[in-house]
């Protein structure tokens, strides 16, 4: 199954829209949120608010794109399914609730809530949230999902850092329990509580912190991937023999190098870099094998090929 991108509020679903009887969840009022990105995260997010009966508007930037969000949210809603988790009617009626768009400018529309999950590059989420901040309803609160970018520096780009607020997902999103609440310098306590009231709501832990390099869950998390990387470079074990200590003795669930690659090899470069130039402190020097395997193009399970092959 696929779904059109919406240029003009046309969609596949338009016509099961206007037929209560086939659609009576659309026929009521919902509440609407924008997601603006399909990736990884985005599409996990948007799934979550999609089965929490939200109607989610995706904005992706190419048909291609915005295929692959919808045919991944498919994929898991089927496995859902598979475990009896929900049933085939609620499937349908959580892919109806998503639609996608090109365009930010006609999503955002009557959304209250707008989450930005594009690449981690502060230049593209400064074009993104210069163009929401022109085109969102006033009172709309821009969340963004950054995994470290500051929310405060990213809150100076709009006209409303008090409505701005970081509301971070872990990977994969519909099973993580916690979203890391970020408050920048200028948040508004009342959008910190009512995106902390969403969170619950979506059967997620809200945890609030304050604007720092990486918040907490990155700031802790990297450097004990880093130095699981540098373990490997200096040859004191096999990256199968750091996980397995890590699985064994700590109890987590996948051992850092794996845990790596899933996230994306790319993605944790880029973390380590924040913490390493916003604390200017070698603690958090990305090890050099990491740098090489990601200007190798080995990503981890997004490429076929990390610290393991897919
Ligand atoms: N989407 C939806 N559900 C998924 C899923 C996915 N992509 N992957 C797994 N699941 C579900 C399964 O259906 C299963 O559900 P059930 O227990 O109710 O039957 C459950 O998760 C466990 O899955 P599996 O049995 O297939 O596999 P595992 O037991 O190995 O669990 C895992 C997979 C949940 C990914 C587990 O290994 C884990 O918790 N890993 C650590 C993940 C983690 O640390 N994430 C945070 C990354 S950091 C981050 O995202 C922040 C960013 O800023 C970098």
């Amino acid at each position: 199954m696929c779904c059109k991108i919406e240029n003009s509020g046309q969609n596949t679903y338009s016509e099961t829209r206007k037929d209560p009887k086939k659609n009576n969840i659309i026929m009521s009022e919902k509440k609407k949120v924008s997601v603006i990105g399909g990736g990884t995260m985005g599409n996990g997010i948007a799934q979550l608010f999609a089965l929490h009966e939200y109607q989610v508007h995706v904005v992706e930037t190419n048909q291609e794109l915005a295929d692959h969000a919808f045919e991944a949210i498919e994929i898991n809603l089927d496995r859902m399914v598979q475990k009896e988790k929900i049933d085939n009617k609620k499937k349908k009626e959580t892919l109806q609730c998503i639609h996608l768009f090109q365009a930010a400018e006609d999503a955002v529309k009557g959304s209250e809530l707008i989450i930005e999950a594009v690449p981690e590059e502060f230049e593209i989420k400064k074009q993104v949230f210069s163009d929401l901040d022109e085109h969102a309803p006033e009172d709309a609160i821009l969340a963004t999902n950054t995994s470290s970018i500051s929310i405060t520096k990213l809150a100076a780009v709009t006209s409303r850092p008090n409505r701005f607020i970081g509301m971070h997902f872990f990977n994969p999103v519909p099973v993580m329990k916690l979203v890391e609440v970020v408050s920048g310098l200028q948040t508004d306590p009342e959008v910190v509580h009512r995106i902390q009231q969403t969170a619950k709501e979506l059967g997620k832990v809200p945890v609030p912190v304050k604007d720092s390099p990486g918040f907490v869950s990155n700031r802790v998390l990297m450097p004990m991937i880093n130095e699981a990387i540098f373990c490997v470079y200096e040859g004191a074990a096999t990256p199968e023999n750091v996980d397995e200590i890590m699985k064994l003795g700590m109890g987590h669930p996948m051992g850092p190098l794996r845990l790596a690659d899933f996230i994306g090899l790319d993605v944790c470069l880029d973390i380590l870099n924040v913490l390493y130039e916003s604390f200017r402190d070698s603690k958090y020097r990305p090890c050099p094998l990491l740098v090489q395997m990601v200007d190798a193009g080995n990503l981890g399970d997004k490429t076929g090929s990390g610290f393991y092959k897919y």
